[in-house]
């Protein structure tokens, strides 16, 4: 598989609870679950996907700045991260000003949610945002990737 179709799929704080954590929002589904489901999109879209969880922040700034260095593209859904964290901007903007491709995910839609999670620090640094289908955010994410290398 060539480099340039490797994807990290990267996860903040609270998502490896998945299951157990508020079902009403985020489903019944396993953290995983979701492993499993990413490793067969991946698959069927000819990327190869690696996903991971950290609730540490220095941890997932160290995985992007990984992704910059192996010339991964990413997949992110920075959870909790997302509204307030300036360091994981900055290490996101070092991917997309890199020239690799950054979506960041979300499995609600966090603009009909609480105030605070209206406004991501992340999405001006993204290519993209997808939010509020589920899993199949990851799966929109992952295709959104596969069609621009193809
Ligand atoms: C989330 C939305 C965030 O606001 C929240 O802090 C999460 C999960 C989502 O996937 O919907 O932990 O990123």
């Amino acid at each position: 598989m060539p480099e340039a179709n490797r994807v990290l799929i990267l996860n903040g704080p609270n998502l490896g609870r998945l299951g157990v954590r508020e079902p009403e929002i985020y489903g019944a589904d396993t953290f995983a679950d979701l492993v499993e489901a990413v490793a067969g999109w991946g698959s069927e879209l000819g990327v190869e996907v690696d996903a991971r969880q950290t609730d540490d922040e220095s941890q997932i700034v160290g995985w992007l700045h990984e992704a910059v260095d192996a010339r991964a593209h990413v997949v992110i859904n920075p959870a909790a991260f997302t509204h307030y964290s300036y360091a994981l901007r900055d290490a996101a903007a070092q991917v997309t000003t890199s020239g690799l491709l950054l979506v960041e995910v979300h499995l609600s839609n966090p603009h009909t949610r609480e105030s605070f999670r209206h406004y991501s620090v992340v999405s001006g640094v993204a290519t993209g945002t997808i939010a509020g289908f589920g899993f199949q955010s990851y799966r929109l994410a992952l295709q959104g990737i596969a069609a621009r290398l193809a």
